[in-house]
C-alpha cells in the first residue's frame, strides 16, 4: 500500500520528535518515499542529519533557503507529495494551520498543499484538553485534516491522560487509510460492543466492568476507512461515535434480535462483553427483604451471538472477529474458542484485574486465526482498533 508513495513529513518541536524516526524508518521499510521537514522547534529535539540520514532525502528546514526554492519552491514540495503526515503536531503548530498562519516554511507548506494532510498531536495533557486546542481540532476536522491520536498515558512531563502521540503502528495504518481512499467504502460492518445488563427485578442487574471502550474505537476507526457500520451497544461508560448507526440495547438477548436485524453484512466484529447468564427467575416487581429468607436467582444461559452469527448456514459475514477475555492460559484458551464458536479470528486478551485493560484505556491483543497467533505490542484502544479495521481492510477488499 505504501509502496513508492510520496510523504511529506513535518516533524514538530516536542518531546515526541524523537519517534518521528521510527515512524519515518518504518515508512522507508514499506517503500515510501519520505521528505521530511523540520520546524525550527523541532530541530531542537531531533538533528536534520539523523532524519536525511533515516530518509536518505534532503530535509527541509527554512523557508527562505534560496537554493532550495531554485531546487523546488514550496508550492512544488507540498504539492509533489501523496499525503502531508505532521508527527508530531504540536499545539503550535495546531493552532497555525487552524489560523491558516504561513510564518515558517512546515506553516506554510501546510497551507500551500492541496493534498490530504494528516496530524498525529503530541502535547502536555492540559495543552491537549485546552479549549482553545480543542476548538482547534473541532475546525481541522471539519476542514478535512485527518487525526489519529493521541493516546492516554504518562507522558514525559510527569502527568497522565490524553496527549502522548499515537503509536507508529497506529500511525501507519492511518497513512495507509489516508491513502487508500476508503478502502471500506460501500462495505456494512457490524461491531457489537459495550456490557449487557441482565435484570434481576425492574431495578437491579447482573453487568461486568467493560466500559465499551475498545468497541467504540473499532466503530471509530471502521467509519474512518469508509465502512457503513451498524453499532449495537449495550449500556457502555463511552458515548458511541459519531457516523454509526447506533442500536442500544440491553439484555443479551436484546443484543442477538438486533445484530439479527442489521443483516446481511459483509464483517462483524463482536466486542461487547456479552453476559453468559440472565436471571431465569428476575422479578416484575422489585424484591423486598422479607421475613421467607435470602432470594435465590435461576440462572439460564444467553445466547451465544458470535457463534451464532459464525455458524449461520446462509448470510454468514465473509468475515467474523470475535474477542477472547481470558484470565488463565489466554492464547490456548482463545485458540480453542476460535474453533468452537467457529469465527474467523479472535482478538485475545488477558482481562485479569492486574493488567488493567477491562475499563482502562489500554489493550494488549494477540490477534489468533486460522494461520496461527500474532502478538501485537500493548497499545491504546485507539492505537488497536486502527490496526485492526486496517487488517479486516486487506482481508474483505
Ligand atoms: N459473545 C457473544 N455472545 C455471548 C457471549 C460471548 O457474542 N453470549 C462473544 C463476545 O462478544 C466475544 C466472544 O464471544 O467476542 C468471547 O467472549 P468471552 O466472554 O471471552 O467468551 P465466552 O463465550 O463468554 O466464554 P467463557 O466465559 O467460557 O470464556
Amino acid at each position: 500500500m505504501l509502496a513508492d508513495k510520496h510523504i511529506l513529513l513535518i516533524v514538530g518541536g516536542g518531546v515526541a520528535a524523537f519517534k518521528a524516526l521510527d515512524l519515518l524508518r518504518r515508512l522507508r521499510e514499506q517503500g515510501a518515499h519520505v521528505t521530511p521537514v523540520l520546524t525550527k522547534a523541532g530541530a531542537e529535539f531531533v538533528t536534520p542529519l539523523s532524519l536525511s540520514a533515516l530518509s536518505a532525502s534532503k530535509v527541509y528546514q527554512d523557508l527562505f533557503d534560496l537554493t532550495d526554492e531554485a531546487e523546488m519552491g514550496h508550492i512544488e514540495l507540498s504539492r509533489a507529495a501523496d499525503l502531508i503526515v505532521v508527527a508530531p503536531a504540536t499545539a503550535d503548530l495546531m493552532a497555525k494551520m487552524t489560523h491558516g498562519l504561513a510564518n515558517d516554511l512546515a506553516s506554510t507548506l501546510l497551507l500551500a498543499t492541496d493534498k490530504r494532510v494528516l496530524i498525529a498531536p503530541s502535547m502536555n495533557v492540559r495543552m491537549w484538553n485546552h479549549p482553545a486546542t480543542q476548538r482547534n481540532l473541532t475546525t481541522l476536522k471539519d476542514d478535512g485534516v485527518l487525526v489519529v491520536g493521541p493516546d492516554d498515558g504518562a507522558m514525559a512531563c510527569g502527568e497522565f491522560g490524553p496527549g502522548r502521540l499515537a503509536e507508529t503502528p497506529a500511525i501507519i495504518a492511518a497513512i495507509d487509510a489516508a491513502l487508500s481512499d476508503g478502502p471500506l467504502n460501500g462495505k456494512h460492518i457490524l461491531v457489537t460492543s459495550g456490557p449487557t445488563h441482565e435484570p434481576i427485578d425492574p431495578v437491579r442487574y447482573i453487568a461486568n466492568r467493560s466500559s465499551g471502550a475498545q468497541g467504540t474505537a473499532i466503530a471509530k476507526a471502521l467509519v474512518a476507512l469508509g465502512a457503513d457500520v451498524t453499532f449495537v451497544t449495550g449500556p457502555a461508560d463511552v458515548a458511541p461515535p459519531v457516523g454509526v448507526n447506533v442500536i442500544a440495547v440491553q439484555t443479551a438477548k436484546q443484543m442477538l434480535d438486533a445484530v439479527n436485524a442489521a443483516a446481511p453484512a459483509d464483517a462483524a466484529v463482536f466486542a461487547a462483553a456479552v453476559a453468559d447468564w440472565h436471571v431465569a427467575n428476575a422479578g416484575d416487581s422489585k424484591i423486598k427483604k422479607d421475613k421467607s429468607g435470602l432470594p435465590t436467582l435461576e440462572f439460564v444461559e444467553n445466547p451465544d451471538i458470535l457463534a451464532t452469527v459464525s455458524q449461520l448456514k446462509s448470510g454468514r459475514p465473509a468475515l467474523v472477529v470475535g474477542f477472547a477475555a481470558e484470565t488463565d492460559d489466554v492464547i490456548a484458551n482463545a485458540t480453542a474458542k476460535r474453533l468452537r464458536k467457529g469465527c474467523d479470528w479472535i482478538l485475545a486478551n488477558d482481562v485479569s484485574p492486574e493488567t488493567g485493560i477491562m475499563g482502562g484505556s489500554e489493550n494488549d491483543v494477540t490477534l489468533i486465526t486460522a494461520d496461527g497467533a500474532e502478538d501485537w505490542p500493548r497499545m491504546s484502544k485507539d492505537a488497536t482498533a486502527v490496526a485492526l479495521a486496517a487488517r479486516i481492510a486487506k482481508a474483505i477488499t
